[in-house]
């Protein structure tokens, strides 16, 4: 496993994390592809296989993905484990992100969370105050860093221009080989500044593993993803094709490609999400590959050139 630190901060994290979204919500096959049971024996091994970072959030499976995480973490020595969470802005209030925080405390039972995310932009939210109380957290040890999700640059930027105290270390983001805006927008200033870039749905929610196609794609939350459209698997199907390529020369699945694409930025961790052991296995693998610099030119003329029609 690779590691790195978190934005300025010297706390290290593996590049490959676990993503929990899956664990609690229905749509995403839970109850019936798996259960409670699976979800905390893949947290359990995750710490096995190297990984030490997990994403939840306060809304995943209505809070039962961080119940989850809190009953399995229950058993790790816990300044051993890197726990991010989140709150949606829904209510106006900038100070509801404190009651937001104590709920999240509670169902994860832990004292203090690791980084603690805005969820999403809320344009109607007064953002300076939000993250005001977010630095007081800091400082009652409530949290060790504070960081946002899907905010752009200029977003992030106008965040970062309200923080007093601290540094926003990261912003979780969509970014794999599929939607891939990242790449040229925001990593290079998070580079230039030290921010790490939590990549999500890095497997474009299993678009990038091969396995499926217009006529056999994911049911459940994955309806609502337009990159399974079929006119996407068209477009895709050059980038597709090369990464079947070149894991096949490296011995490698096109997840584990997919994921170490991403990590080979030290700025970048990613966060898949896994159904079953095996999964999480193959992805946490993916933090050993390394790739060319040809291989990643080469896969790049792809990713440059691949253009999903997300909106219609
Ligand atoms: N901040 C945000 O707004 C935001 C938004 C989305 C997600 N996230 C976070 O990011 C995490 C990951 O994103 P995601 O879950 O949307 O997408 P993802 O990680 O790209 O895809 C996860 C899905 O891909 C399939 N998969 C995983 N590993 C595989 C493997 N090795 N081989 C074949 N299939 C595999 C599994 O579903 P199947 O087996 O059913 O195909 C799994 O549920 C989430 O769990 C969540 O923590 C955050």
């Amino acid at each position: 496993m690779q590691y790195t630190t978190l934005g300025k901060s010297e706390t290290k994290i593996s590049q490959i994390g676990l993503g929990t979204w899956q664990f609690g919500s229905k749509g995403w096959g839970f109850g019936t592809d798996f259960t409670k049971k699976d979800a905390i024996e893949i947290v359990h091994k995750s710490f096995d296989l190297g990984i030490n970072i997990i994403d939840t959030a306060e809304v995943y499976g209505g809070g039962q993905s961080e119940r989850i995480v809190g009953q399995a973490i229950k058993e790790h020595n816990r300044e051993d484990i890197i726990i991010v969470s989140k709150f949606l802005p829904a209510a106006i209030r900038p100070s509801a992100v404190k009651r937001a925080l104590a709920k999240s405390l509670e169902r994860l039972q832990t004292e203090y969370l690791d980084v603690y995310l805005i969820h999403w932009p809320n344009p109607l939210l007064p953002l300076g105050a939000t993250l005001e109380h977010m630095e007081q957290m800091v400082e009652d040890g409530k949290i060790r860093h504070i960081g946002i999700s899907n905010f752009g640059l200029k977003r992030f930027q106008k965040a970062q221009s309200k923080m007093n105290k601290f540094s926003i270390e990261v912003d979780q983001l969509n970014y794999s080989m599929a939607k891939s805006r990242v790449k040229n927008e925001f990593l290079p200033y998070a580079e230039a500044h030290k921010v790490t870039v939590m990549a999500y749905s890095p497997l474009g929610q299993g678009y990038l593993t091969g396995k499926y196609t217009p006529h056999n794609s994911p049911k459940g939350t994955r309806r609502r993803n337009r990159l399974f459209r079929e006119s996407n698997f068209k477009r895709g199907a050059p980038l597709l094709e090369e990464m079947k390529i070149i894991a096949q020369e490296k011995n490698i699945t096109m997840s584990q490609l997919a994921l170490s694409w991403l990590i080979q930025n030290k700025q970048v961790i990613a966060i898949p999400g896994a159904k079953s052991l095996s999964q999480l296995e193959e992805n946490a693998q993916a933090g050993d590959v390394s790739l060319s610099r040809q291989e990643i030119d080469q896969l790049n003329v792809q990713v440059d050139q691949f253009k999903p029609k997300l909106i219609f």
